[in-house]
């Protein structure tokens, strides 16, 4: 499904990815761990397209998409939910979802609501003015209405409380049984033990670790040296 195959990644001089593999097969959730500024939204951003690896490369169901622009990567079925969700604060819910909604497939307005029914409740309200977890679906639901077989979800708990947190989780799970592949980005260990089948660990650029959710729920010396627990 996705196969990230040695990147290199560069914020003009900073050289921020060194040499980042990762393999995620259809229907897997796969957690990326690792501690603040290790490089776990570049690598999100290297897969979108948003700042191109210059070096390796990314395949997407066997295309190589290293160097498509950004539309291009999202039509072919990534979706992004970005960190810190990047909502426009003056557009409605409808406004978010209606720019977006194309194509068949699973994901149509009324899948999507069926999922969220907070969204269908707050449909004309401005994005401004949802609460934290309403705000975090409007980010999930914005992805999804591009039909994504896999979504990339850059640290979707963050700053939810922990009702909001079990209800995202539901959401994974829905998606996970529809059969939608998730890279799930993360600094809340239990959250991701949950749901992954896989885990890897980024350090200072580079993945240190991969490992069953099992194995690292167990391994009490990864933990506390890579994500400080
Ligand atoms: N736009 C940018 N320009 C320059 N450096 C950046 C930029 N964005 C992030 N960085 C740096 O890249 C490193 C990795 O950041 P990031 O990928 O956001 O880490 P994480 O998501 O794991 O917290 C950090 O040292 C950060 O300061
Ligand atoms: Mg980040």
């Amino acid at each position: 499904m996705l196969s990230i195959q040695d990147i290199h990644t560069y914020y003009g001089d900073s050289y921020i990815l060194q040499g980042v593999s990762l393999e995620l097969t259809p229907g897997q959730v796969v957690a990326l761990l690792g501690r603040n500024g290790v490089g776990k939204t570049t690598l999100a951003r290297s897969i979108m397209g948003l700042t191109p690896a210059r070096r390796g490369r990314i395949l997407f169901k066997q295309i190589d998409i290293t160097n498509l622009p950004a539309h291009r990567i999202a039509r072919l079925g990534i979706g992004l939910v970005p960190q810190g969700r990047q909502i426009f604060r003056s557009l409605s819910v409808q406004e978010h979802l209606d720019v977006m909604a194309r194509g068949q497939g699973r994901w149509s307005l009324d899948a999507i609501m069926e999922l969220f029914p907070n969204l269908r409740a707050r449909w004309r309200s401005l994005a401004g003015k949802l609460s934290g977890g309403e705000q975090q679906m409007l980010a999930a639901a914005r992805a999804l209405v591009g039909n994504p077989a896999l979504l990339v979800m850059d640290e979707p708990t963050e700053g939810l409380a922990p009702l909001m947190i079990r209800e995202l989780g539901r959401t994974i799970e829905v998606l996970k049984q529809t059969g939608t592949s998730i890279l799930l980005i993360e600094q809340q260990l239990a959250f991701a033990l949950r749901y992954a089948d896989m885990v890897f660990i980024m350090s200072k650029g580079r993945i240190v670790h991969q490992c069953s959710p099992a194995d690292l729920a167990s391994d009490a010396l990864t933990k506390s040296r890579y994500l400080g627990v």
